[in-house]
């Protein structure tokens, strides 16, 4: 990791780590039977909404998300009945936007007008990806140091992971950010602590 990445835990991934959380069939992104509306995964046609800050909630449009600009955390929202699938932090996502022709050919399809969402979660024991490395373009896990290439479908760069993150293809509907089909890769992460 570099200097310039930002070292900050976030209490909800102290929470994560520290609690002693064991990993779950749900936990590893497997749907329980009979689960609640926001404790699925997203679906194709989900609206994705900031999932914190100022703007927790609103709908996450094209236009706010900047070059290369530090990835927002969104959830994925039921447009017909409103429900946040919030119910699971494997539900969330680190948005941004990207030069789309460096993104790798085959993720190309997963991308829309240059925004890529991958999982927030980290493959290794579960903490929140959300650091920044500004200068080599890469999200990076706070707890071990983990390093996910955004060019090449969260390609794990560095540190324990073992394996990329889960990217969410997504669609531009009405100038919001959509969900266009289940996660691509696997959602979770296999130790438990
Ligand atoms: S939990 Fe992310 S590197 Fe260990």
């Amino acid at each position: 990791m570099t200097e310039k990445s930002e070292r900050k835990l976030s209490r909800r991934s102290m929470l994560g780590f520290v609690g002693g959380v064991v990993a779950t069939p749900t936990l590893l992104g497997q749907p329980a039977t009979g689960q609640s509306a926001n404790r699925m995964r997203p679906r194709a046609g989900d609206e994705l909404v900031f999932d914190e800050g100022p703007r927790q909630g609103e709908i996450v449009r094209p236009g706010l998300l900047e070059l290369h600009a530090r990835p927002i955390a969104a959830m994925a929202r039921d447009p017909a009945t409103g429900v946040v699938r919030d119910g699971s932090r494997l539900n969330r996502v680190m948005l941004t936007r990207i030069d789309a022709e460096r993104l790798s050919p085959r993720f190309q399809s997963n991308a829309a007008a240059g925004i890529v969402a991958y999982s927030a979660v980290c493959t290794h024991t579960g903490c929140d990806v959300f650091n920044w490395d500004a200068e080599q373009l890469r999200l990076a896990c706070p707890c071990h140091e983990s390093q996910f290439d955004i060019y090449d479908g969260g390609r794990v760069v560095g540190g324990p992971a073992p394996r990329p993150l889960a990217m969410l293809p997504l669609e531009i509907v009405d100038d919001s950010v959509r969900v266009a089909g289940p996660f691509r890769g696997r959602v979770g992460f296999q130790q438990a602590f």
